[in-house]
This record gives C-alpha cells, structure tokens and sequence, in this order.
C-alpha cells in the first residue's frame, strides 16, 4: 500500500494518514484477539520475546517511516507458530504446500515462520502481504524483502533481550549505515552460529544475502 502525503499535522504520525487508518484499524480489532490466543499457544518467556519484537518493529518502522502498525501486527504473529511440535509444522506445510527444502526436513522447527503466515493469513484473516511477509521472513531471510519484512527481521534480530555481543553491532549499523547493511549484519550473524555448530545452511538465507549484498552495492553506487 502507498502513503500518501498530507501537510497538515503536528504529529509526525498524522503526515501518513488516511492510508496508515486501516493497517490502524486492524491492529486495534486483532492485537486483543492475538494476545490472547498467543497465550494459549506460546510460554510465557515466548509471549514477552513476542512483546518486545512488536514494540522493537514500531520503533524502527517508525524510524524508517514506514506503515508501522503494520510492523508491529507482523511482529505479534512472527513467532505464533514457535511452540508448534516438528509434527505439527511439517504437517502444516505439507497440506499448504509450502516448497520444502531437505533442510527444512532435517530441521522442522525453522518451518515455524512459514507456517506462522499461515496461521496469520487462516487464523486471523489477515491479507496484508508485508504482514504475512514480515512473519515468513523472519528466520531465514529471502530475497526481494521489502523494507516492512527487513524492520521485523532485524527487531526479532535485535529486540533489548538478544545478547548485546551480536545485537549491539547490529543497532549501531541500522544507526549509521541504514536498514539492508544491518539486516545483511544480522544475516552473518547467524550464518556464522549455524556454521559454528556444523549445521546446514538453509538455500533461502543464501540466496537473501546475496540479494541484499547487490541492494547495497547499488546504493553505494548511486
Ligand atoms: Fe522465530
Ligand atoms: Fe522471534
């Protein structure tokens, strides 16, 4: 959805308006209905890591002055579908045909986030694509991510509780360079974890970094 400009406003929030009112709306009516199935469905250390990617997607959606109550929607469903069992996501991703990599067979749980859109798109309704987007992007990564699914990658990448010794890197680079530097940051970081533990590396993640490394050489360029 575009935004449209208005010049009347003291509130910075109000300069987005009416295109910003629906996302606005939804979040209002869902955001009760949310909590409360998410509390029937995550623990409790879950709900508040949710919590703060919510809180953590706004701010910097905001900053970026971008649909932020869209942000912050997709950071309360991100990871709706985290506690699943691997039964249960793989279960799901076969009756959705989600296109299943062998990496997703030797680890099921990454499925949590495809299957989370899933949840987001059945359960609640939503259609939004950056919505739906921001919580099926949010473990690996894909190419072509709009700027909404990278502020929701890098809030669950960043929110206050992650380990300062790879969130603070993270921050300062969203602060100086901007939002694709700090999402290809966040990207290496756990690239350099899966490989620390002689995992393997999911395609999806491999190709979102390249995509992004051609995004910044393009901005470096212009
Ligand atoms: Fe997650
Ligand atoms: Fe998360």
């Amino acid at each position: 959805m575009k935004y449209q400009l208005y010049n009347v406003t003291s509130k910075q929030e109000s300069l987005y308006m009416p295109a910003y009112n629906k996302t606005k709306q939804l979040l209002k009516k869902l955001k009760p209905e949310i909590e409360k199935w998410l509390k029937g469905n995550v623990t409790e250390k879950r709900f508040k890591h949710i919590e703060r990617v919510a809180k953590t997607a706004k701010k910097y959606a905001k900053k970026m002055k971008l649909d932020h109550y869209k942000a912050e929607l997709s950071g309360w469903l991100h990871d709706c579908a985290k506690d699943f069992s691997n039964e249960r996501l793989m279960r799901m991703a076969r009756l959705y045909r989600i296109d299943l990599d062998e990496v997703d067979y030797i680890n099921p749980h990454i499925l949590h986030a495809r299957v989370g859109a899933i949840i987001a798109k059945e359960k609640f309704k939503i259609k939004d694509s950056e919505v739906l987007g921001g919580i099926r992007c949010h473990t690996l990564a894909e190419p072509n991510m709009s700027k909404l699914e990278m502020v929701v990658y890098l809030a669950d990448a960043t929110e206050p509780s992650r380990q300062r010794q790879f969130a603070a890197p993270v921050r300062r680079i969203f602060k100086d360079k901007g939002l694709e530097p700090a999402v290809l940051k966040a990207i290496d970081n756990k690239l350099l974890e899966v490989l620390k533990r002689r995992k393997s590396i999911h395609p999806l993640t491999i190709k979102a970094r390249n995509w992004l490394i051609e995004q910044i050489e393009k901005q470096i360029e212009n």
